[in-house]
């Protein structure tokens, strides 16, 4: 499944993060990267452990934990740190899967990769090409979304990030290991957790048919979940 969710950070949020990550200092973004996607990247990123890349990362996990929509769809087990990328003069990241076990440098941190998220940081106004294009069985998804939005998609899809060729584009990426490790079953708790909220503010959650739809929820989760 992906999912656009929008306005996880506020203009304010956003302009205030890149204040905080445009002035540190910007690395060969294939330090982070696998030998087959090192083939195909070419863009900067800021230096994974930094001062700058911990606080920007943890204005990111705060925001995604105040953010109903990410927490229902991803279902969280562990989000890894959150990395920030930049794409300018030509700089793309031609077609890669992304790597299935991520591990941060000083070892704390390992997942496995269920799903992967880019939160847009530049509004699309301010640069030219550099969409998301991910692939999966019905066809290519362009993203491109204002500063701000995020998108989430399974991590074990083929994506790819298209040259750059005015402007700049700069975002935070991550991963994150789910509690529910089935995209197809993640989906459907997805939907049915929305199609109960949107019922629950019609009806009153209260109602005992809702009471009873919400239990099944649980307990497909229960059956589902390695926590
Ligand atoms: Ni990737």
């Amino acid at each position: 499944m992906m999912l656009h969710i929008p306005q996880v950070l506020s203009p304010d949020q956003v302009a205030e993060l890149r204040a905080l990550i445009d002035s540190a200092e910007w690395v060969d973004g294939n330090a982070t990267s696998g030998r087959q996607s090192a083939l195909a990247k070419r863009n900067l990123q800021l230096a994974e452990g930094s001062d700058a890349a911990r606080a920007a990362g943890a204005r990111v996990l705060d925001a995604l934990e105040r953010t109903p929509m990410f927490v229902a769809a991803a279902l969280p087990q562990t989000v890894f740190p959150p990395l920030f990328n930049r794409y300018g003069g030509g700089h793309g990241f031609g077609v890669h899967v992304d790597n299935a076990i991520r591990q941060t440098r000083d070892g704390r941190t390992r997942i496995r990769s269920d799903l992967s998220a880019t939160l847009f940081l530049t509004d699309p106004e301010a640069y030219d090409g550099g969409e998301l294009q991910v692939e999966d069985t019905f066809g290519v998804h362009s993203v491109k979304l204002p500063a701000g939005d995020m998108v989430l998609y399974p991590a074990s899809s083929l994506h790819e990030v298209t040259p750059v060729t005015r402007g700049e584009r700069v975002s935070s990426f991550f991963w994150i290991q789910s509690m529910v490790r089935s995209d197809e079953r993640r989906a459907l708790l997805f939907q049915m957790d929305v199609a109960i909220q949107q019922l629950a503010a019609r009806v009153g959650a209260g109602e005992p048919e809702l009471v009873s739809l919400t239990g099944s929820y649980h307990n497909l989760l229960r059956m589902w979940s390695e926590v």
